[in-house]
């Protein structure tokens, strides 16, 4: 493994260690945080190291923590029953809508980590982002309501970009929760790996799977999360690669075929190397929305949300933090108020007094989320967010 290959490696697992002792503790966020910042590491590493002995071992520490990540949103996994299956005619196969035994059920996730899910996120968790609800009402909401309205049809391809931490797999999560449907999430991990050589011919099933349940009536929804990995040009190509792309755009020329045009399927993708799509796939997403950097109000609004349940000094002002926060992400500024409010807790827990439960910590004020705002560096350069806005100007022109 080169140099770097190693860093990332150690940095994966000291994640995961951080992640694993935080969730032990019971800090909730604070490990939800750590775990996604190991599978981030960790699907780096898959990723560039095709090659790599220990990608299978990644691959299930990958999926173990998302599954822990789950969790600990609170997620209901529900639906198994309605999970994919790609070979029905497998002996023993279950027939949808009996639940499978725990055998079948490691069978079939084995098989693809697909299922149908409700993530808990509502549309109240993605502050903001007004516009891009408003498209997606348009796009899914009112025409599963009232398809007698839309004689044209609809779009099928929402195509998400922007800076990383503003929001889109939040946003995608609240669509799962908020449409009455089926939900389904991938990533370029679970396609390529899991699947491996058989890509492309999942990814047909998989089509032709919510299509039948679209075609019943069910609103069915795909998110590709990561899209840049699943279908990037920059990627260093294998031919399995390049098959799995080749038949996702023609699966998506099917969603555009006029026979289907009131078909309630959707295509819900993610990316934040916006650059690393080619044209073709980009192309085939009727709506291409940017996701930016929040501006003053939004931050603002931001530092409401996450501070809503926390004890604050009279003199906080949510005009001079947003101030102090230009560049930052509404992650950076998750982060900022957790670490605020860790810091004031810590130091009860430091008093030696915690123990006695009727003790709380003192208000957080001021001072707490300035030193925090000064411990914890904006995650997006000013280079970064032109580089973003210059891309949503040619997005809109293609
Ligand atoms: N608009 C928002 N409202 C509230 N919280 C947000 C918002 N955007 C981001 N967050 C917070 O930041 C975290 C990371 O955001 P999210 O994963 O949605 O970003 P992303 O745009 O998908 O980033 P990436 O490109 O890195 O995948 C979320 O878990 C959430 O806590
Ligand atoms: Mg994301």
């Amino acid at each position: 493994m080169s140099l770097e290959a190693t860093r990332l490696e150690e940095r994966a697992l000291e994640y995961a260690r951080e992640a694993v002792e935080l969730d032990k503790r019971g800090l909730r966020a604070l490990a939800i945080a750590k775990y996604q910042k190991a599978v981030d590491a960790m699907v780096g590493l898959v990723n560039r190291y095709t090659d790599s002995p220990v990608r299978r071992t990644y691959l299930r520490k990958v999926r173990e923590y998302r599954e822990r990540i789950n969790f600990l949103k609170g997620v209901r996994v529900g639906d198994v029953t309605s999970a994919l299956t790609y070979a029905p005619t497998r002996p023993g196969a279950k027939e949808p809508g009996q639940a499978p035994t725990v055998g079948q059920r490691e069978a079939q996730e084995e098989e693809t980590s697909i299922r149908s899910y409700r993530s808990g996120v509502t549309w109240d968790d993605a502050v903001g982002m007004e516009q891009v609800k408003r498209i997606i009402q348009q796009a899914i909401v009112y025409p599963n309501m009232r398809p007698d309205l839309f004689p044209l049809g609809w779009p099928r391809g929402l195509l998400l970009y922007g800076p990383p931490g503003c929001g889109k797999t939040t946003l995608a999560a609240a669509v799962s929760t908020e449409i009455e449907g089926k939900f389904y999430a991938i990533d370029a991990a679970s396609i390529m790996s899991k699947w491996l050589g058989e890509a492309e011919k999942n990814v047909a099933s998989l089509f032709h799977q919510m299509r039948a349940l679209a075609l019943r009536g069910t609103p069915t929804i795909l998110f590709i999360d990561e899209v840049d990995s699943l279908l990037g040009i920059r990627q260093q190509e294998t031919g399995g690669e390049v098959r799995v792309r080749n038949q996702f755009l023609k699966e998506m020329d099917g969603l555009a075929d006029k026979a289907q045009v009131k078909l309630h399927l959707h295509v819900i993708a993610a990316t934040n190397k916006p650059w690393a799509l080619d044209w073709g796939f980009i192309r085939r997403f009727q709506k291409r929305i940017h996701i930016p950097m929040p501006d003053h109000e939004m931050r603002v609004d931001l530092f409401k949300h996450f501070l809503r349940n926390v004890k604050l000094e009279q003199d906080t002002d949510y005009q001079i933090l947003s101030k102090a926060t230009e560049n930052y992400t509404p992650s950076d500024v998750r982060d900022i108020c957790q670490t605020a409010v860790i810091e004031v807790v810590t130091e009860l827990f430091e008093s030696g007094t915690a123990s006695d439960r009727s003790t709380q910590p003192r208000l957080v004020g001021m001072r707490d989320l300035r030193d925090a705002i000064r411990r914890i560096r904006p995650s997006v350069s000013e280079e970064m967010r032109r580089v973003y806005d210059s891309w949503a100007e040619r997005f809109k022109a293609v």
